[in-house]
């Protein structure tokens, strides 16, 4: 039997010539996955609100896989700023065909007493953000006819847990379906999937290891017995990226240690 690919199997999850943008991409997660995609070859740019930070974690990639990242701002939580970086961007780079969501937060209140602005600004920044990013990109995407755009969720899109975690749980099982409906509106150019990760060592959960520092030990009774760290969803990006992922979309990649297998 002889078969011919599309591509060449040897260089599949290679992103040379793709223009990546991660969002929220100086945070532990961001700042990972943008490492990765530079390194797989990818002109890489970063966005969120702190430009100080975005230019260390620039310094930090360049030091890691001698790739320039281009730094944006952007509050991702109001549309005319996302807007904002749309057309900047496309000014700049001409295209975009590889987004990253990656901005993210978790304010922990008993649903008994949840301030409803605190859920406001969660869904703001987790869902309605990201909906108005892939709404820009994606259109951009599509009329291109390429594209591949990963959310960052959480294994708490689809598992409640105790602690306080009603209104983070909402958002990221909001957002697993975001991406699903996504994926449907953006077809058959553009894919559209999301990385679920556990617990993983990040600045965003730093404070609450110093205070539960139990929390390191999630894992233990997981099947790979250990919490997440930044370089576990740094493979599943660079697969979601490029094309060996091609036939996937709407998916929840879960880099969980089999959090979610065993329920
Ligand atoms: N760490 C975990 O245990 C874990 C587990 C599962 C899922 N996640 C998810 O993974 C994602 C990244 O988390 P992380 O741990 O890497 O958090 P992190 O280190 O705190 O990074 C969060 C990033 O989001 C950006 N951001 C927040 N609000 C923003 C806004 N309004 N506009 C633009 N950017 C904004 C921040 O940048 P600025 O402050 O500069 O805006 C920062 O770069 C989040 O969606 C989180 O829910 C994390």
């Amino acid at each position: 039997m002889s078969e011919t690919y599309k591509f060449d199997l040897g260089t599949m999850f290679r992103l040379d010539g793709r223009k990546a943008l991660v969002v929220g991409g100086h945070g532990g997660i961001g700042a990972g996955i943008a490492e990765a995609l530079a390194a797989y070859g990818a002109d890489v740019s970063i966005a969120s609100r702190n430009m100080e930070k975005l230019l260390e974690a620039k310094e930090k990639i360049k030091e890691k896989t001698g790739k320039d990242v281009t730094v944006y701002t952007v509050d991702a939580s109001d549309e005319e700023s996302i807007k904002a970086l749309y057309d900047t961007i496309i000014a700049d780079k001409g295209y975009i065909d590889v987004l990253v969501n990656s901005q993210g937060y978790n304010v922990k209140h008993h649903l008994t007493e949840l301030p409803k602005e605190i859920m406001d600004g969660m869904l703001q920044v987790n869902v309605v953000g990201i909906a108005m990013l892939c709404k820009y990109f994606g259109k951009q995407m599509k009329e291109r006819g390429y594209g591949k755009i990963i959310n960052v969720s959480s294994t708490r899109g689809a598992r409640a847990c105790l602690g306080g975690n009603a209104s983070y749980c909402t958002t990221k099982g909001a957002l697993d379906m975001l991406t699903r409906t996504a994926a449907c509106d953006l077809g058959p150019e553009v894919c559209v999937n999301a990385i679920g990760p556990t617990n993983t060592v990040t600045p965003m959960m730093e404070d609450l290891i110093k205070e539960h520092p139990e929390i390191l030990h999630l894992g233990d009774d997981k099947p790979l017995q250990r919490i997440g760290t930044v370089e576990d969803c740094m493979g599943p990006a660079v697969f979601l990226a490029s094309h060996a992922s091609d036939f996937m979309t709407g998916q929840i990649v879960y880099a969980d240690g089999g959090m979610t297998a065993i329920g």
